[in-house]
Formats: structure tokens, sequence, C-alpha cells
């Protein structure tokens, strides 16, 4: 049976994964491709809907990102969201300029609620608006359908031939009855029914596995983060004991982390298949040692990673698969997908080890977002502390010791993140944060403690909200929480004798320190 797909056209903008999260969320598969995928593609893939993403371009400039007239003949829904809307008006003989002020932010957006799009949305709605260019003139066989107090087509559409425009963002949680909105246009306009559903999702990768892997062997790097996890739950099922997983404890994992992987996936654990752990840790130490850069460390713990797992993989002999737990933000990020550049360069892409003797890769979570592989592992019994693990990074701890990485340093920044991860959840603050964790900076300063002075390090704790890890605001923690994780960690944790709380959102700074 064909998969009902909707195709996210992605023209630059920067909440284009979580458009297509919104649609998945309707229980619609959606997927994201670059503005310069061929068209010829697109038809082939037999979309049932596209939409058309935002972008930081003006569409009537000659070198914008455009696309060919001819997709809006083909018969198939298109919604242009922000810039897609522009472009799809501006290529049908709509007129697209700049306006003399920038309409951004909450606004107040009044629709037509006959159209199909805004059906049971209040006729008077707040929805995110940042643009500078706008749409002055729809084009002719469109309709508008909604203006705000600056803007005279903030949507329009022409019914007959299903093409919809709409100049805010319904995608982003601003836009109060945005996700209305993309239901209206995927589940109506588009008619897909919504059959997207983690346990259909599970049991259809059970079967596609066993189909695929027959009675081969397949060995999986085992991070002990929830993607590796899932995946190795889910060969687990497929395969059970043609699947070996390795799991390198590089020495930069949280307190207690490595035993808490073996316990799950080791022999006294749940799952059937092999599992090898190597103790890496002195290994890496000398590595790293001396090094500072932060790019530099990432890329000697990804290589040497690589290298542990070669060795081990050798003593196995050659295996068919290599698994991998890769899912779709990975994909996107990497500039396999759409448009996003890459800002970091991410541990578990990119990175394929050479002196594997293995025949091809399989990626079972390829095509999920992060919620959709945390319900995937619920599905498959995998524990709910291992599946709402908070998101850890490939480098570890590596990239949250700023300088050089030491086994004292590590010490250090365990025993302050494991303090500060212990009070949270004792706060009750857990579900509401994303992200907390205790960095070590490399700033030492002078304290007093009893009455001797000390040379110390200042730990610096960081909890950040987020949605989609992309954007992130600093989450506000009650002072008394921030007060009892300051003394207990000056306390208990030898070497340190400042805390401090990082303030800063994402952008301009980033989650992790490095
Ligand atoms: P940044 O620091 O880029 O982090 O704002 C965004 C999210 O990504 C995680 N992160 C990584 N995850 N390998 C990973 O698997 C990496 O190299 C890596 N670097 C950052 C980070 O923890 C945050 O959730």
């Amino acid at each position: 049976m064909e998969r009902e797909t909707v195709i996210v056209l992605d023209f630059g903008g920067q909440y284009n994964q979580l458009i297509a999260r919104r649609v998945r969320e309707c229980n619609v598969y959606c997927e994201i491709y670059s503005y310069r995928t061929d068209i010829e593609k697109i038809k082939a893939m037999n979309p049932k809907g596209i939409i058309l993403t935002g972008g930081p371009n003006s569409c009537y400039e000659a070198d914008s990102p455009t696309y060919t007239k001819e997709l809006f003949e083909l018969g198939i829904p298109v919604l242009g969201l922000c810039y897609g809307a522009q472009l799809m008006q501006h290529l049908l003989g709509g007129v697209v300029t700049r306006a003399e002020v920038r309409e951004y932010g909450k606004t107040e957006v009044f629709v037509d609620t006959t159209s199909r799009l805004f059906g049971n949305v209040s006729p008077s709605t707040i929805c995110w608006m940042s643009h500078f260019d706008y749409i002055a003139k729809a084009a002719p066989g469109f309709k508008i359908t909604a203006h705000t107090a600056d803007c005279p087509v903030a949507a329009a559409e022409n019914e007959e031939k299903h093409l919809y425009a709409i100049q805010f963002h319904p995608e982003v949680l601003h836009t109060q009855e945005g996700t209305k909105m993309l239901y209206n246009f995927v589940r109506g306009v588009c008619g897909c029914a919504g059959d997207w559903r983690m346990d259909s999702f599970v049991e259809n990768s059970i079967r596609a596995i066993r189909e695929k892997v027959g009675d081969g062997k397949v060995l999986l790097a085992l991070s002990g983060g929830v993607d590796s996890s899932v995946a190795a739950g889910l060969l687990s099922r497929a395969i059970g004991k043609q699947l070996t997983c390795v799991f390198v404890d590089h020495g930069l994992l949280r307190k207690n982390e490595g035993d808490e992987v073996e316990a799950v996936f080791g022999p006294k654990g749940q799952f059937d298949l092999n599992f090898i752990r190597v103790n890496a840790q002195e290994r890496y130490y000398s590595k790293l040692a001396g090094v500072t850069e932060p790019e530099q460390k990432r890329k000697i713990i990804g290589e040497e990673f690589i290298r542990v797992f070669e060795e081990e993989a050798k003593k196995i002999g050659a295996v068919d698969f290599l698994a991998q737990g890769t899912i779709y933000p990975d994909v996107v990020e990497s500039g396999l997908g759409g448009e996003s550049a890459v800002i970091k360069s991410h541990h578990n892409v990119g990175g394929l080890p050479k002196n594997v003797d293995f025949k091809e890769i399989i990626e079972p979570l390829r095509d999920l977002f992060k919620d959709e592989v945390r319900k995937a592992g619920l599905e498959l019994g995998i524990p709910r502390e291992l599946v709402f693990r908070q998101p850890f990074p490939g480098p570890g701890l590596g990239i949250r010791i700023i300088g050089e990485i030491t086994a004292e340093k590590v010490r250090i920044v365990q025993d302050a993140d494991y303090i500060y991860r212990e009070e949270i959840a004792k706060a009750g603050l857990d579900q509401d944060i994303n992200q907390y964790f205790a960095a070590l900076t490399n700033m030492r300063s002078v304290g007093v403690m009893g009455d001797e002075r000390t040379y110390d390090y200042a730990v610096a704790l960081r909890a950040v909200k987020t949605i989609d890890f992309m954007t992130a605001e600093a989450a506000e923690i009650p002072w008394e929480v921030l007060q009892t994780v300051m003394s207990r960690i000056i306390n208990e944790v030898k070497g340190v004798n400042r805390v401090f709380y990082d303030l800063t959102s994402k952008p301009p700074g980033t989650i992790e320190f490095e």
C-alpha cells in the first residue's frame, strides 16, 4: 500500500522541520525536500499535498529561489507559507513588493471562515507574522481570505485549483489556531486519511527489517541515547540474536550512564541481542590530552569512536548490515534533506567506519522525528526513563568541559550534573524543561571555604525550553532550587567553588557550550 505523503518544499526558512512535524501530528506522513528538487521527482512521489516554506529572500529578485509554475498545474493542493505564499502569488501574476513597515510578531488576523483552510477558526485570530515583503495584489483567480491592519492579503486562495497562500506562519505555536489550519489543509483540502501512527510504524518496520535482513547479521553502535536505543529495541524485536550492539563507553557519559545502558540491553536486560560493552575511557583521555579547540575535540571523539568500533567489528568478522540510529532531523540538518546549513558537525551522521566489513547500511528511524522515536520506543517496551531521557550529544561531556578534557574534570562535571538533575527532578521541573545540564567552565577563581582560600573551577548550569532545539530560551528555575543546587555542588563536588546560571537564548548562543 502506498503511504500518503505531504511534501514540504524548503525555500530556506527557519521553521521548516516544524512544518513537517505539525503535519505528522495530523497523522499524515511528511517529508522535506529542497526547492532545487526536480518536479519530475516530486511528481513520481505522488504527494497528496505540497507545502512551500518561508525563506529569507525576495521572490521578485532575479537570483532568489524559485520553482517551475507547472507545480501549480498538477492538480495537487499547494499551500504557500510566507515566502512560499509570495512566490506562488508572484509566479501566478500577483504583485509582491516591499512594505514600508516590517510586520513582525503576534498579529491579529481577520479570516474568512467560509474558506476550507479556516474552517472552525475564529474570525479574528492571533497569528505569527515575520515579513518585509507583502502581497500587494493577489494573483488573478485568487480570492482574498484574510487581512490584517497592515497587510491587505494575509491569505488568498483559488479553491478550484486547490491553491492556498498564507502570509503568516501556522506552524509556530504563537499562531494560536495554526494547527487547525494545517489540519484543515492536509486532512480537508488534501483529503488525507491520517493513518500515520506509531503502532503501525513499529509493526511495518519489524516486517520490513526481517524482509531486508533475512538471516544476515547486523551490527549497531549503541550510544545509550534515545535514538540508538530505540533502533536497538526495534532491531532486537525483528531479528533477535542476529543483532550485535557495541556500546562504547568513552568516559564522557553522564554519571552511572554506562551501567544503566547495560542494565537494559545487556545480558540481564529484557532484549534478545548480543551486547558488547567496551570501556575505552583511558584511550579517549589520552587522545584528548592537551586539545582545547571545540571542533577538534568533536572530531577526535567522533573518529576515536569509529576506531574503537572498527576494532570490535573486526573481532566479530564480516556483517551484512551496519545499523544506525539516524533520525529525520539528522538527515535534514546534514544538508541531505532541505536547505538548512550545517552549523556543527554532528557526531552520529557523516562519519562512517571505513574498515568495517559490511554490505549495506540500515537506518530504521531515518524517517522519524524525535517525538515519534519516543512513541516507537514506548511501543517497544523500552523503559520510560530511557525513552524520555533528555538529549545528550554524541561527544558527550567532552563538549560540556570547556578547554582541555581530563579525567578529573570529567569527574567534576559528572558529579555536578548528577546533583543538578537530582534537584530538578525533586522539584518536579524535569517535564517542563527540555534540556538541562551542568558544564565545566575553564575559569578558576578565588573563593573562601571554612577559613581557607580556594582557587577552584566554576560550574555553569544550563536549562532551556525549546520545541525543536533549533531555537531555545533559558528556563526560569525557581531561585530556591538554584540555591540548593549551588550549595550542594560547592559542598559535595571537590574542585568547584563557584556556580553560574546561563541566561543565554539560542540564537545567539547554542544549547551546548562547544
Ligand atoms: P546546539 O548546541 O547545537 O544543540 O544548540 C542542539 C541540540 O543538539 C544536541 N547536540 C548534539 N547531538 N551530536 C548529537 O547527537 C552532537 O554532536 C551534538 N551537538 C549538539 C544538543 O545536546 C542539543 O539538544
